[in-house]
């Protein structure tokens, strides 16, 4: 995996150090609570062919004790949060006097709609991340306040949507009416941001398994979020996530839920096709 100096200055390189063997990315098997299989490597998907032959989960590029966290619930801090969102569910809020279970029943009947979000909503006459669906029913169906996109109870909510999907594979639509947003997305993917003038793809498509500062390098894939992460020991949001990236490239960064972000997800999404819904997952 020595292709970190395709299309980088030599000063931009020198933030890269490939350092062999010890980053690869881990030879391990996820399954959670002895019982959902996890995808965490498989072909890449056809719109990927020309840049990877595989796609893998950002868990293989953890170290032995963070993967482990992940393998069972009891072990997984983000697990207490889809706790708390599970009693959100099932409470009423807003005008209506209505709880999400109200109308959606269990919770568990979710399951299958994490994997295809971001997606084209017809009714709504565009591509709407999973956070947009739910502040949808906020707003309109329960009369109650939208959440804040990356805040506390929206990356509760999330999580537990996200759960309830857990081992069924990442399945997000790129053509049809979700073509356009799509290609936005994949040019900000390959668009060089900041003073370091890095794209995504600089990072995380040529320097995954090679190491940046302290950290082993990704594909930044998001079949994981929302990702409990050890180092703010909290929920983080793919959106959150990528304004982090950006600014690291000393760049001023898009805003989550912005429409530049909503396309960059729909497009990282579809980067993950094929792997399992894990979140929420645990990073440092
Ligand atoms: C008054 C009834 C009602 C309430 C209350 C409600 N929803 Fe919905 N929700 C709907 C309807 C109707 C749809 C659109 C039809 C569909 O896709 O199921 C929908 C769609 C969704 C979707 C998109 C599903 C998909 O397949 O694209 C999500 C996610 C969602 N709701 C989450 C929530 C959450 C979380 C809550 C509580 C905070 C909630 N809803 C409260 C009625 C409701
Ligand atoms: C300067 C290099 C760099 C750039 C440019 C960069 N990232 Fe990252 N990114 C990182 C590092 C380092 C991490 C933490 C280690 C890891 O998971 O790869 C990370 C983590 C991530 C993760 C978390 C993956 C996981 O499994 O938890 C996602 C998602 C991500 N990046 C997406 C993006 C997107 C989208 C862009 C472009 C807007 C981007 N990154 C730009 C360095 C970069």
């Amino acid at each position: 995996m020595n292709k970190f100096t395709k299309g980088l200055g030599a000063c931009m390189t020198a933030i890269f150090v490939a350092s062999g063997a010890m980053a690869e990315p881990a030879d391990d098997k996820l399954v959670i609570n002895d019982e959902i299989e996890i995808v965490t490597r498989t072909a890449a998907p056809a719109h990927l062919s020309d840049a990877m032959d595989e796609v893998m989960s950002g868990w293989l590029f953890r170290g032995t004790e963070t993967r482990a966290m992940e393998m069972d619930d009891f072990d997984n801090p983000g697990m207490i949060f889809v706790e708390k969102a599970e009693e959100t569910w099932n409470t009423a809020d807003g005008t209506e006097g209505k709880s999400c279970a109200d109308c959606h029943g269990a919770s568990s009947e979710m399951a299958g709609v994490r994997p295809v979000y971001p997606k084209y909503v017809e009714s709504a006459g565009e591509v709407r991340t999973l956070e947009m669906s739910i502040n949808d029913c906020r707003e309109n169906r329960m009369g109650a306040e939208k959440w804040k996109y990356t805040g506390g109870d929206m990356v509760d909510m999330t999580a537990l949507l996200a759960s309830v999907s857990r081992g069924m594979p990442v399945n997000v639509a790129i053509d049809g009416p979700a073509q356009s947003t799509w290609e936005q997305g994949k040019e900000i993917y390959y668009t060089r941001f900041g003073q370091l003038e890095l794209s995504c793809a600089n990072c995380h498509e040529d320097n995954y398994g090679n190491m940046i500062r302290a950290d082993h390098l990704s594909q930044g894939q998001i079949n994981g979020f929302p990702v409990y992460r050890l180092k703010n020991s909290k929920l983080n949001a793919a959106q959150a996530r990528f304004k982090g990236c950006v600014r690291d490239t000393r760049a001023e960064t898009f805003n989550p839920g912005s429409p530049e972000f909503v396309a960059l997800e729909l497009y990282v999404g579809s980067r993950g096709n094929g792997l399992s819904v894990e979140g929420p997952s645990v990073r440092n």
